[in-house]
């Protein structure tokens, strides 16, 4: 099947580049709101982008539900310069999904949830306790991609501090991943679990071709 994005409804698009590019990580995201409450929600449009300075990436989708199109994580971010992901493990992924709900400003998903903030390294914005990796970020850069449904502003974090829960790392700083058990998303309501890791070292050009 060949696809033109013009010969398609931006709903039908989303549902075809979320089919297509996964697994995708979690970024669960602890913000601050302007009163100081705790706002938590989920994104997968979420990635690394580099170590030096180690960078994550989010994309914020165009909000039709408020007035100024923002979801409130990045109004937050916007207004408070910093905010954190917490990495979502097997344990937490329904507590997740239950802070995805579109609460009321003012009621707390943290508290609907039964989850737990601890205080941060670094800034002002807790991280979730419980969470196995947590990166406390500032805001970098933002670019805004495209314009009104479906479109989104991509926003580039610098990582200034990063907790890793005791027994999923060592003293150079390798993750066990099954010790991690990292919950990844699909399209609609599908998840993925990491249970079929298998191993394939790079090869070099001279081990492909020995004869030259
Ligand atoms: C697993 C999962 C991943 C999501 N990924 C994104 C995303 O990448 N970008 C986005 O704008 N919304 C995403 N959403 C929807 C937001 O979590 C949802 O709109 C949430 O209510 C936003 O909360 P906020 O307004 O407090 O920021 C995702 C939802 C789920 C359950």
């Amino acid at each position: 099947m060949e696809i033109r994005p013009t010969e398609h409804q931006v709903t039908d698009l989303y549902k075809l580049i979320i089919g297509c590019v996964v697994p995708r990580p979690i970024a669960w995201v602890t913000s601050l709101a302007e009163n100081g409450r705790v706002n938590l929600a989920p994104f997968s449009f979420f990635n690394g982008v580099c170590s030096n300075p180690p960078t994550v990436s989010i994309s914020f989708s165009w909000n039709p539900g408020s007035d100024d199109h923002l979801k409130d994580t990045w109004r937050n971010i916007r207004a408070r310069g910093e905010f954190v992901v917490n990495m979502v493990d097997e344990a937490h992924a329904e507590r997740m999904n239950l802070t995805s709900a579109d609460f009321p400003p003012g009621e707390s998903e943290l508290e609907y949830a039964g989850l737990e903030t601890a205080a941060p390294a670094t800034g002002a914005t807790p991280r979730i306790a419980g969470a196995p990796v947590c990166f406390e970020c500032s805001l970098a850069h933002s670019v805004d991609v495209g314009e009104g449904a479906g479109s989104a502003t991509l926003v580039l974090g610098t990582v200034r501090h990063v907790y890793v829960a005791d027994g999923l790392i060592d003293d150079r700083l390798r993750v066990d991943v099954h010790a991690l058990r990292p919950v990844g998303r699909l399209a609609g309501a599908q998840y993925c679990r990491v249970r079929d890791v298998f191993e394939m070292p790079r090869p070099s050009y001279a081990d492909l071709r020995p004869e030259e």
